[in-house]
C-alpha cells in the first residue's frame, strides 16, 4: 500500500503540473428566468450561423427544447438537430451525432438537456471535425485539433457539465464509462434558466441534486485545493442543503429551482478544478454495468466513502458540518464529521433515494471493485481505495 500511495502521489504531481499549464478558459454564464434567450442572443452576436442542437427525444416531445432554442430561430440562425442522446451516451451515439453535424455543416453545437446531452454535445463537436476515433481521447487533454464552439443549456440541476471540460461516454462493449477530459471541450457559454427545469420529475430532481452534492463534497475534501475549488463547493453545499428538499417536494418553486441550478453550476466549477473522487470511481461502475442513474449511484455510495476516508478528511468534514449548521461551538471535529456524514444519509432518504439496489449482483463485486480501485487512483483523493474495502462498500449497497 505504501508503494501504491507513493506512485499515486507521483502520478498526481505530474497531472497537477499538466493541469496548471492548461490555458485558462474564458467562460460566460447567463442566469435566471429568460436566460436561455440571452444565451441565444450571445450565440447570434458571436456570429454563429448554423447551430447543431444535441438533445434527447423526450425533451423535444415535452416542448422544452423548442422553448430553449426559440431565441436562435427568432434571430435567423439555422438549426440542425440530433435528438438521439440516451442516458449514458455511447460512442455509437457520438458517431451518429457527429455524422449529423458533418452533413449539416454547423459552426457551433448547443447541448440542451441533462448531463448526458451536454457531454454528448461536447464530444460530438470534437468528433465532427476529424477522422480520429473518440475512443483515443479517453483520459486528459488528448484532443489536438480545434473544436467548434460548444454552448450548453442544462435542463436539470446536477452534473454541472455546463461548466466542466469533461464528458462521460459509455463503452458499450466493455460496459464501462470512460471520461474524456480536455480544455478544448469547455463550453464557451451556458444559460442556467430555471424556467426549463420547473416541472422536472421529483425523482430526477433528487438524483441530479445528489450528484451535485457529491461533486461539491468530493471537491471540498480533495487532496488538491486549486483556485476557487473550496469556495465554490462550499457555496454549492450550502445551497443544496437549503434548497434540494424544497425543489424535490415542490418542483414549481422557482427560488428552489434557481438555487439548485446555481448549486450544480458551482459544484461543476469545483470539480473542473480538482476533479471528483472515490464516490464517482465506484458509482461509474454501477452505472456502466447496471444502468443505475448516475446521481442515484452517487447518493448510495457517498456516505460509505465519506466514512472510509473520514480519518484523512476529518477537518474538512467537520468544516462542512459547521457550514450546514450541525453541532455547536463546543462540538469536536470527530463529532461534527460523523454528524455531517449522517446528515448526508438523511438528505438522501429525505429525497426518496434508496440506500441499496437489487440490481447489484454479489458475483460482480470483485470485478466492480477492481475497476473502482483503478479509477479511484486517477483522482486526487486523500485515501486510496483498496479492493477489500470496496467490496465491503458494495456489500452494503446490495439488496439481497
Ligand atoms: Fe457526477
Amino acid at each position: 500500500m505504501l508503494l501504491k500511495r507513493f506512485l499515486h502521489r507521483c502520478q498526481l504531481a505530474l497531472l497537477r503540473f499538466l493541469v496548471d499549464f492548461t490555458p485558462p478558459v474564458n467562460y460566460l454564464v447567463f442566469s435566471g428566468a429568460g436566460s436561455a434567450d440571452q444565451l441565444c442572443g450571445h450565440i447570434y452576436r458571436a456570429g454563429k450561423k448554423r447551430v447543431l442542437v444535441v438533445t434527447d427525444k423526450e425533451l423535444c416531445n415535452l416542448g422544452i427544447v423548442e422553448r430553449a432554442i426559440s431565441g436562435l430561430r427568432s434571430r435567423g440562425i439555422e438549426i440542425g438537430l440530433y435528438d438521439g442522446v440516451l442516458p449514458d451516451p455511447t460512442f455509437e451515439q457520438i458517431s451518429e451525432g457527429s455524422n449529423v453535424m458533418r452533413t449539416f455543416g454547423g459552426d457551433a453545437v448547443l447541448g440542451v438537456g441533462g448531463g448526458s446531452c451536454m457531454d454528448a454535445a461536447k464530444i460530438i463537436a470534437a468528433a465532427a471535425v476529424t477522422d480520429e476515433d473518440p475512443r483515443q481521447w479517453v483520459g486528459f487533454n488528448k484532443i489536438k485539433h480545434d473544436v467548434p464552439q460548444i454552448f450548453c443549456i442544462p435542463t436539470t440541476s446536477g452534473t454541472g457539465a455546463e461548466t466542466t471540460m469533461g464528458g462521460v461516454v459509455k463503452n458499450s462493449e466493455l460496459r464501462e464509462k470512460t471520461i474524456i477530459s480536455d480544455a478544448r471541450l469547455m463550453p464557451a457559454a451556458a444559460a442556467l434558466d430555471p424556467d426549463l427545469s420547473m416541472n422536472l420529475p421529483s425523482a430526477i430532481t433528487a438524483a441530479t441534486g445528489m450528484d451535485a452534492l457529491t461533486h461539491a463534497i468530493e471537491a471540498y475534501i480533495s487532496l488538491w485545493d486549486r483556485g476557487t475549488s473550496k469556495a465554490s463547493s462550499a457555496v454549492a453545499i450550502d445551497l443544496i442543503y437549503k434548497y434540494l428538499p424544497t425543489a424535490y417536494a415542490d418542483g414549481g418553486n422557482i427560488e428552489a429551482r434557481e438555487s439548485m441550478s446555481l448549486a450544480a453550476y458551482y459544484a461543476g466549477m469545483a470539480i473542473n478544478q480538482v476533479n471528483v473522487g472515490n464516490v464517482h470511481a465506484i458509482a461509474h461502475q454501477l452505472g456502466g454495468r447496471y444502468g443505475i442513474p448516475h446521481g442515484v449511484a452517487n447518493a448510495m455510495v457517498l456516505p460509505h466513502v465519506l466514512e472510509f476516508c473520514s480519518d484523512k478528511a476529518l477537518f474538512a468534514l467537520a468544516e462542512l458540518g459547521r457550514l450546514v449548521g450541525i453541532g455547536d461551538l463546543n462540538s469536536s471535529n470527530a463529532v461534527l464529521a460523523k454528524d455531517f456524514i449522517i446528515s448526508v444519509s438523511d438528505l438522501r432518504n429525505q429525497v426518496g433515494i434508496s440506500p441499496q439496489s437489487e440490481l447489484i449482483k454479489k458475483e460482480d463485486h470483485s470485478v466492480l471493485a477492481e475497476a473502482a480501485v483503478r479509477e479511484g487512483a486517477t483522482y486526487p483523493v486523500r485515501k486510496l481505495l483498496d479492493k477489500e474495502t470496496t467490496i465491503h462498500i458494495l456489500e452494503k449497497l446490495t439488496l439481497y
